[in-house]
């Protein structure tokens, strides 16, 4: 049986997404915003995140980058899964992700956004990790900062196990 230690209760990831999405309406009013999921860790938290927004222009696309292996470890070679389909040229761009680690996949991702020629590509992240961050990545909205651990729950996966819990959790394996 796997252990799982709490990191975030369901009640306070509430309350972080409620506080970002002030943050985001504010940061946006009067734009043409594009929320850029990255699947499918960050499938909850979109969901969650775009009730949230008071802005009256939002649209919603998803892109999927692969890792290889179903393991604990991110990978270095970043290959597009899926790409969008909302045009973001002349737009401005957040890309939603679960977890942000070493930030090699956020960095691919947004170097493949800006060939669309968007107005801006900003960061949501749940989870900044910052031990391993090997791309200097600037996560611009963030429920929670954690130095370091494998979280599950809430989208975030192990082997594809556990995206269903409603809280985030430590796994020690
Ligand atoms: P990065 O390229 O190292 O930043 O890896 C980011 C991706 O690795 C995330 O979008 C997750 O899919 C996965 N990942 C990194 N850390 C964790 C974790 O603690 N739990 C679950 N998935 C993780
Ligand atoms: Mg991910």
């Amino acid at each position: 049986m796997p252990d799982f230690t709490p990191v975030l209760k369901e009640d306070e990831i509430k309350r972080h997404i409620s506080r970002i999405a002030k943050t985001i309406s504010f940061d946006y009013q009067g734009r043409e915003l594009v929320l850029v999921g990255v699947l499918k860790g960050a499938f909850l938290f979109l969901a969650d995140l775009v009730r949230e927004l008071a802005l009256e222009h939002v649209k919603i696309d998803f892109l999927q980058a692969s890792s290889y292996g179903a393991d604990t470890r991110s990978s270095e070679n970043v290959v597009l899964k899926k790409d969008i389909d909302v045009d973001i040229r002349g737009k401005d761009v957040i890309v939603v992700e679960d977890i942000v680690d070493t930030g090699l996949t956020l960095t691919f991702l947004i170097e493949h956004l800006k060939t669309f020629g968007p107005n801006s590509v900003k960061v949501c992240a749940m989870i900044d990790k910052k031990e391993r961050r090997k791309a200097a990545i600037q996560v611009d909205y963030a429920c929670a900062t954690v130095e370091k651990g494998f979280l599950v729950g809430y989208g975030l996966d192990y082997a594809e196990d556990y995206r269903n819990l409603p809280a985030i959790y430590h796994l020690k394996l």
